[in-house]
């Protein structure tokens, strides 16, 4: 049997600037055998070894449509991640994974979904956007509200600008800038522009703990059910399995349980969770 603490090795295709401190890497697993059997739900996250510096968590960014590769995009904050900054193309990391319930798309279907983002929590929220434009059929209208601290932080520039065929997408950002148009403000400012039905609308965030609070804050006051509300949550992580007791919120384990809740599984534990 498969020793779950050994990475599989995955080459570095390619690597893309979104901001100034975050970047997207295209990876493939050195075995082919490993990459064709390499599945996974948008909203799963995977461990990432730079050797010699250590592993850590990070979310899948890429739709399950892409079968040949799979995508992160990374923010520099600390050891790993500093560490996979000054790899190039072409250098090695390990990868164990895919980890998570991910997003649990068959509920969204038939319903309009409001995507809340916030800095790099649109990583996940990527591959889930992506996921369901490709299969447009199957889901009702769509809706993205996304604010960055700055115009230059927002990441996925000129993708938002493809999704804006299919998605009603409105952007705010913290501090503007002379090239800077639109919305200033936090992400709660946007629930101004846009309209939703809360009785056939799941409404799926990711980012800062402080924003996930206040999102959530108005849409239960919009009239969202509790169930209806789901929230990709972050937990210092080591095993990701749920074996190391690292992560966990009340009796569950973000790693294993999670990262994707809804609000009902996680309001007992508010002061913790959001
Ligand atoms: C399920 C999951 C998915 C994630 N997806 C992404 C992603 O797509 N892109 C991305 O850039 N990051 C993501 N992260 C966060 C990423 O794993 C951390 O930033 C990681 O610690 C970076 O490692 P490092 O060694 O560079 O930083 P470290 O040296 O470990 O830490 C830098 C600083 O961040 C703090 N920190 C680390 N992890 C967390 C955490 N989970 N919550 C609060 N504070 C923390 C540390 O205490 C330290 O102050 C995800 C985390 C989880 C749990
Ligand atoms: S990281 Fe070990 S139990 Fe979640």
């Amino acid at each position: 049997m498969k020793n779950v603490y050994i990475p599989d090795i995955v080459t570095i295709s390619e690597i893309r600037e979104e901001t100034p401190d975050i970047k997207t890497f295209k990876l493939i697993f050195k075995d082919k055998e490993v990459q064709r059997n390499f599945n996974y739900k948008p909203g799963q996250f995977i461990e990432l070894s730079v050797f010699g510096y250590g592993e850590a968590p990070f979310s899948i960014s890429s739709s399950p449509n892409q079968q040949n590769f799979f995508e992160i995009t990374v923010k520099r904050v600390g050891d790993v991640t500093n560490a996979l900054f000054k790899l190039n193309e072409g250098n090695a990391v390990g990868v164990r994974g895919p980890f998570g319930n991910g997003f649990p798309t068959h509920k969204f279907e038939d319903k309009n979904i409001l995507f809340i983002g916030g800095g790099i929590g649109l990583a996940p929220l990527r591959s889930l956007i992506n996921f369901v434009l490709s299969n447009r059929e199957k889901y009702g209208e769509l809706t993205l509200m996304y604010g960055a601290r700055t115009p230059k932080d927002i990441v996925f520039k000129k993708e938002i600008e493809t999704w804006k065929k299919h998605v009603d997408v409105h952007l705010t950002v913290d501090v503007g800038d002379e090239t800077w148009k639109g919305t200033v403000g936090v992400v709660t400012v946007l629930f101004k522009e846009i309209e939703v039905d809360p009785k056939n609308t799941v409404a799926v965030m990711c980012g800062p703990p402080i924003m996930m609070h206040f999102v959530t804050k108005e849409l239960l006051k919009l009239g969202f059910p509790e169930d209806q509300i789901f929230l990709s949550l972050e937990r210092l992580m080591k095993c990701g399995i749920g074996i190391c007791g690292h992560c966990n919120i009340g009796r569950k384990y973000v790693c294993k349980h999670g990262p994707v809740f809804t609000y009902k599984e996680t309001k007992d534990f508010l002061e913790t969770a959001i």
